[in-house]
């Protein structure tokens, strides 16, 4: 996408800094941020590009809190985005899944705190298959409290200054909000730069794919099971059936959901009563992305940004994508979930 004034493309780094010159008062600091993330997210994907050919496939040999079997990428990942937010002593905390606790840097006065999912689809590293990190921004409510502790982590995800993923795929992309729509960026590997491909993008308010591990049918209640049948009876005038796709990486499939529209669900089940995805470094950031494009989060009841956290690594069950496919399944949750109640 080039600048129409110039005639030329813009980087993520002037993108940045356009947008906060735009706010007279502004620090820069969020800016800089923005900026470490994606030169960590270069080197991310330096690797993984390499991956086949650098002994960085395959098992760590340890489980993370989670108790799932953790990768050399996961790690790596970890590493280099904790490094990249380190350098400029403006964020005080890291939450990521890969680390029990909250992680302190060493920058007194930081004023952010920042959750990760540094590596997201694990299971497709080996097999070449799309992954990501996701990032979520909060500021730091109590900059005068002497002790940093989960507590000044705990904020709902309205709160949240900024988010967004990086999408390592048959292209690399860098999308993020701050609250005034979604831009992409898509990294050119010959110059290292990530340059803008889309500005403001808008997710369609109906789609026509959905996308949910059906491997788990029978642990699911009515409600969705019944939504997912009306999404494969064949009806001409609403498109139906519709399409099936699921990558299994929830950055790639909810990247598609807000290009071509439709619905990503991870729900609760017997297997995973809350769900299996986190709340904090993976719906929260997410659905500020696609509610910024138009869409829709919700875990099955209310809006996903308007939960209250209880723990950093907590569990929701999610449902997110066009707003005319949320709305639907919402209906079919609802409508089955009271036949439970007045049974
Ligand atoms: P992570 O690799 O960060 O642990 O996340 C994996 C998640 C998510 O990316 C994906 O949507 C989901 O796990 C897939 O789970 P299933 O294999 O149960 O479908
Ligand atoms: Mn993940
Ligand atoms: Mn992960």
């Amino acid at each position: 996408m080039v600048d129409r004034k110039t005639n030329r493309v813009i980087t993520l780094e002037e993108y940045i800094i356009q947008g906060q010159n735009k706010f007279p008062g502004a620090t820069g600091e969020l800016s800089q941020l923005l900026r470490d993330i994606g030169l960590a997210a270069k080197i991310i994907s330096r690797e993984v590009n390499k991956a086949g050919i650098t002994n960085i496939l395959g098992e760590d040999g340890t489980t993370n809190v989670h108790g799932e079997s953790v990768k050399k990428l996961d790690l790596f990942a970890d590493k280099q985005l904790i490094s990249a937010l380190s350098r400029s002593e403006i964020t005080c905390m890291v939450i990521s899944e890969e680390n029990d606790g909250i992680v302190e840097l060493d920058n007194e006065g930081g004023k952010y705190i920042v959750y990760l999912d540094p590596l997201d689809g694990s299971s497709n590293i080996d097999v070449n298959v799309s992954i990501g990190s996701i990032f979520s921004i909060y500021m730091r409510e109590n900059p005068d409290s002497e002790q940093l502790s989960e507590e000044d982590a705990l904020q709902a995800g309205t709160k949240q200054v900024a988010a967004g993923y990086v999408l390592y795929g048959s292209s690399t992309l860098l999308a993020y909000t701050t609250g005034l729509g979604v831009s992409v960026f898509t990294l050119d590997p010959s110059i290292g730069e990530f340059i803008l491909s889309d500005d403001d993008v808008r997710i369609p308010d109906h789609g026509t794919i959905y996308s949910v591990n059906e491997g788990s049918y029978h642990s699911w209640e009515e409600g969705l099971k019944q939504y997912v049948k009306y999404c494969q009876v064949e009806d001409p005038e609403t498109n139906r059936p519709y399409k099936a796709r699921y990558i299994g990486s929830m950055v790639a499939d909810v990247h598609r959901t807000l290009i071509t529209g439709g619905i990503f669900i991870y729900p609760n089940s017997s297997q995973y009563p809350n769900g299996k995805l986190r709340l904090m470094y993976e719906c929260n950031p997410l659905s500020f992305v696609i509610e910024q494009a138009g869409g829709m989060a919700i875990d099955g009841k209310g809006r996903i940004l308007e939960i209250t956290p209880e723990s950093i690594h907590q569990r929701t069950p999610i449902f997110i994508g066009s707003k005319g496919n949320v709305l639907k399944v919402k209906q079919f949750l609802a409508e089955h979930r009271n036949e439970t109640v007045n049974a």
